[in-house]
């Protein structure tokens, strides 16, 4: 695992690009598995510039998000709540800024009428795209991945998930509260990549800002691995796992030190 301190947000989100970019660069088919939240916003920001002002170019790239509400989704005319659906937010916060085909994003489908049979759709579409080539990921407040909420196998795949009180209250502050949205108006479910899916990508970047994740982001890195935080999971990650941390997320970390000096010393040779 390569733990990446930079100074700050934005340092963070255009470390993450350039990461991003590199896989489009070297593979125009790349599939990508992304994230929602307010961590990547800087990352898709910074792709968006590297679109516009470099031609990075999506027009062949294949895109599958980690998660979705249930009960909302694509159809964004249907109920008042379709608003905050993460395909929205997806369209809003970086497909419709960039060359990429609409028809090769793919976000669970939260209003699907068969959820599992989704979800077992969702695992094969990926797997028809040839698995997933670098993996963007978050951290939840308690330490999920994904929606993958406290006691959730690490060996999972796609899957419904009933969200903690702590998911809950964190999502409700930071997009349904500002929406105007009491927080009873919340959807208590989810569509879900499993733990077991996302260990599959060739490659993980995972990112976190802000003291407020320093502690479970020590967890995750230093801390045993346990289902009660699934994020630990990139512990037993087999292939190229990136951590990209601001100082802030990184504060509570007991080997700071020693990233600090891998970081410096393989600049210098890789
Ligand atoms: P955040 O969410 O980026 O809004 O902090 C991360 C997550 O819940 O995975």
């Amino acid at each position: 695992m390569d733990v990446i301190i930079k100074d700050d947000y934005q340092a963070m989100g255009v470390y993450a690009a350039k990461c991003l970019a590199e896989v489009i660069k070297r593979k125009p088919n790349a599939v990508l598995g992304l994230a929602t939240g307010t961590t990547p916003l800087a990352t898709y920001n910074e792709l968006i510039r590297m679109h516009r002002e470099e031609g990075l170019d999506f027009s062949s790239v294949t895109t599958f998000n980690l998660d979705e509400y249930l009960g909302i989704g694509k159809n964004m005319d249907k109920s008042y709540l379709q608003d905050q659906s993460y395909a929205r937010f997806m369209y809003e916060s970086l497909f419709k800024h960039v060359n990429i085909d609409l028809n090769r994003t793919h976000v669970p489908d939260g209003l699907s009428q068969d959820p599992s049979a989704f979800c077992e759709e969702y695992e094969a579409k990926i797997k028809a795209a040839g698995g997933i080539d670098i993996q963007l990921l978050g951290i939840g407040g308690d330490g999920h991945w994904a929606f993958n909420e406290p006691g959730t196998s690490l060996s999972s795949r796609t899957h419904v998930e009933v969200l903690t009180q702590q998911t809950l209250d964190d999502n409700y502050e930071l997009f349904y509260r500002k929406a105007g949205f009491s927080r009873d108006q919340m959807p208590h479910f989810a569509l879900t990549m499993g733990v077991g899916t996302i260990l599959d990508a060739r490659a993980l970047l995972m990112m976190a800002s802000g003291s407020k994740k320093a502690s479970v982001v020590a967890k995750a890195i230093e801390g045993p691995v346990t289902s009660q935080i699934t994020s630990t999971a990139i512990q037993l990650y087999k292939g190229r796992a990136i951590v990209v941390l601001d100082e802030a997320a990184a504060s509570e970390l007991k080997n700071k030190e020693h990233y600090l000096h891998v970081e410096k010393v393989k600049s210098q040779f890789v």
